[in-house]
């Protein structure tokens, strides 16, 4: 099995329950500085990219959402700010969130943060995989999942999965690094990439490697088209995505028929 320590750019990179298991001690390093490391890699951007994709995702009172790799809880905040604002004078516990997340130490993070916040009886917290949710079918009107999907071992069965638990009609949206198109910005976001990412890394959570990985992990990852065939493959309907940045990240969304 591979060591986090071992793994680098350039090698044939982790599959299956290695890469499972690499995934999950990655996390547990960074859980506690994992927010600052995104606010320091991307300069604040990832707060953009997050409520653009809250933006489309809609959030209406009273409906189900589930976050699917919610880490410490950024989507659902988002989620639940909007709800309360929208509905200003109404019970904001009609809507319901669920933070689903294979990392107990990336929840814990988030539900200490929820304390922080005052936002804690919309929300629920479960430890599971995306590839096997603990959830019945049906069950919520939309899915999640941000920066997470790159991390499965086996994306297309987190989306049979996605649409096993959304009731029809139920929105699916995906936020995740993607394919840059232009040349020139291509060739700007790789050299920060391979140098100045896993530098901040190693500078903040003392873990090089786990931002070489993630690094690795965004340029195996499917580009746009590929990952849209998946979403349609899977039985969603009305598959579409836009690139922000350019497409250092880009939104998948469809809906289940
Ligand atoms: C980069 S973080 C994203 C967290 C959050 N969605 C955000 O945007 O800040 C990736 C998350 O995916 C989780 N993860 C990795 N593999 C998973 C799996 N198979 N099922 C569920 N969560 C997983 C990790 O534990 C981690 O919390």
């Amino acid at each position: 099995m591979p060591d986090a320590d071992a793994i680098g750019p350039g090698d044939g990179g982790p599959e299956g329950q290695d890469k499972a298991r690499l995934v999950g001690r990655i996390f547990d390093r960074v859980a506690d500085r994992y927010d600052l490391m995104n606010d320091l890699m991307s300069g604040g951007i990832h707060r953009l990219w997050k409520e653009s994709f809250v933006d489309q995702l809609v959030p209406r009172l009273g409906e189900r959402y589930l976050d699917v790799a919610g880490g410490t809880g950024d989507i659902a905040f988002r989620v639940l700010e909007r709800v309360k604002k929208s509905g200003r004078k109404q019970n904001v516990s009609h809507t319901q969130v669920i933070v689903c997340d294979i990392n107990p130490s990336m929840l814990s993070v988030g539900r200490d943060r929820a304390i922080d916040r005052g936002l804690l009886t919309d929300l629920s917290w479960v430890t599971g995989d995306a590839q096997q949710l603990p959830l019945p079918d049906k069950c919520v009107d939309a899915y999640s999942i941000a920066f997470g999907i790159r991390n499965v071992s086996h994306l297309e069965r987190a989306l049979e999965e996605a649409y096993r638990v959304l009731t029809p009609g139920g929105v699916f949206l995906c936020l995740e690094f993607s394919k840059v198109g232009d040349r020139f910005l291509k060739r700007l976001y790789r050299l920060y990439a391979d140098n100045v990412i896993p530098m901040i890394g190693e500078w903040v959570t003392g873990s090089r490697p786990s931002y070489e990985y993630l690094v690795d992990s965004i340029r195996r990852f499917p580009d746009q088209d590929t990952l849209a065939g998946m979403i349609t493959e899977a039985g969603f309907g009305r598959v579409a995505y836009r690139n922000l940045s350019g497409g250092v990240v880009a939104i998948h969304s469809g809906r289940r028929l």
